[in-house]
Formats: structure tokens, sequence, C-alpha cells
């Protein structure tokens, strides 16, 4: 299945899913990286791995629905069947969306609905949460609202800072995101407003599907 891979940041999830792809764990294709940042070291990262690239600059493409409307068109100018949003760190408009319709996929670090937004780490440290993750979920209208395709779950410590939490948060991101785009392309997981999971591939415990191992 061809993917693009929007980012924002360092670029850990989008190196993620390029080892899963080379170990055979992901049976995806990287088509094209879309930056809104051009210093986005992931966007550095993707040229080192001769991916190509483009940047949509919110400044370039003004107001808002002008840039959601670039992003669109830079994004299907490839034919990916699927967009994957790993880091990127702005709401989608309703251009990607009609675009896109249920085939955009974002990892967030909370198990949402809890502490959707930009700092889903710092939210969970303030609300004194024993168990924070993330969450892996398909992007509708609203912001971290989409139906949810798969969690997994890490303990809060108590001498946690923001910074540990999310490195612990991003292990299973690491683990979790290629998982779930693999599903996705060998069409174990079917996507819509009700994903489902095909029942061969659901845990034999019951839980739903990629839930996490015991705490890591
Ligand atoms: C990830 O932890 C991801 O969950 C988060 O940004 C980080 C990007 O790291 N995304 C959000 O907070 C979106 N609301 P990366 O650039 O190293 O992959």
């Amino acid at each position: 299945m061809d993917i693009v891979v929007l980012v924002s940041g360092r670029g850990s999830n989008l190196r993620a899913i390029v080892e899963a792809i080379d170990e055979g764990r992901c049976a995806a294709r990287i088509v094209g990286v879309v930056s809104d940042r051009r210093s986005a070291p992931a966007l550095q990262f993707a040229e080192e791995r001769h991916i190509p690239t483009r940047v949509v600059h919110p400044r370039e493409h003004s107001p808002r629905e002008a840039w959601d409307a670039a992003l669109a068109e830079a994004v299907g100018a490839w034919g990916a069947e699927l967009v994957v949003l790993a880091g990127f760190m702005r709401i989608v408009g309703p251009a990607m969306i009609a675009a896109f319709p249920w085939r955009i996929v974002n990892v967030h670090p909370a198990l949402l609905p809890s502490f959707p937004g930009s700092d889903g780490p710092a939210q969970a440290i303030a609300a004194g949460v024993r168990i924070s993750g993330c969450t892996v979920h398909l992007v509708d209208a609203g912001v971290d609202t989409g139906p949810i395709l798969a969690q997994a779950a890490v303990p809060v410590r108590g001498d946690d800072t923001v910074e540990s939490l999310h490195r612990r948060i991003q292990r299973q991101e690491h683990r979790l995101l290629p998982s779930v785009v693999d599903a996705i392309a060998r069409g174990w997981m079917r996507l819509g407003a009700s994903p489902t999971v095909a029942p061969a591939h659901e845990p034999s415990d019951g839980s739903t599907g990629f839930v996490s191992p015991p705490f890591v």
C-alpha cells in the first residue's frame, strides 16, 4: 500500500515506519513525506533516505483554507491510498478530509479521548493519572476525536517529567503505528466510521486489537 507521511518534528515515528518496512514488518511503501516546517529533522531524514519530500508552509498559503487545499493537492499528487500523520502538529482541514475520507491515520501521545491536543504527556502529568499511553486513530473533522484503531498503555511513574513520560510513550508509538499501518495495508483492519479488525487478527484474549504487551 502506498502511503504519504506528514511530519512536523523530529521524525522518530517516520523512522519507525521506515525501519518496519525495511525489516518486512510493514507492508507499505512511503511515496512521499510532507511537512509544514522546512527545518523539521524528519524532512532531512526522508531526504537522506531518498524519499520525495514537499513543504507546504502555512505562511505561503494563507488563509488557512488555502493551506489546507494546497496540502490536499501536494499529498494527492502521489496517488497514495493512506495518509499517516506522524507527529504532524497542525489540524488538517475539510479539503484534506474530503480528499481522503477515513484514510488519514494519526498517532497521539495519550489514551484518547483523554488529553487531546498538542500536549498529551503534559496533560497526563498535570491530571495525576497513573496510566497513559498512545492512540492511533482515524482523523475526522474534530481535534483527536476520530475512531480509535489501536492503543497502547504505559505507566506514569511518580518521578516522571513530561519528557520522560513522552519518551516512554514514544517507545510504544514506534511499535504501534507501523503495526497498524501494516494491518491496514494487509486488509486486516477495515477503515470507516466504525473500523473493524478481521476476526483472525483479533487478540485471543478478547481485548481490543493491538493493545500493549505488559508494561514496558
Ligand atoms: C509524537 O509523540 C506524536 O504522538 C506527537 O508528536 C510526537 C512526534 O514525534 N503528536 C502529537 O502530539 C499530535 N497531537 P516524532 O516527530 O519524533 O515522530
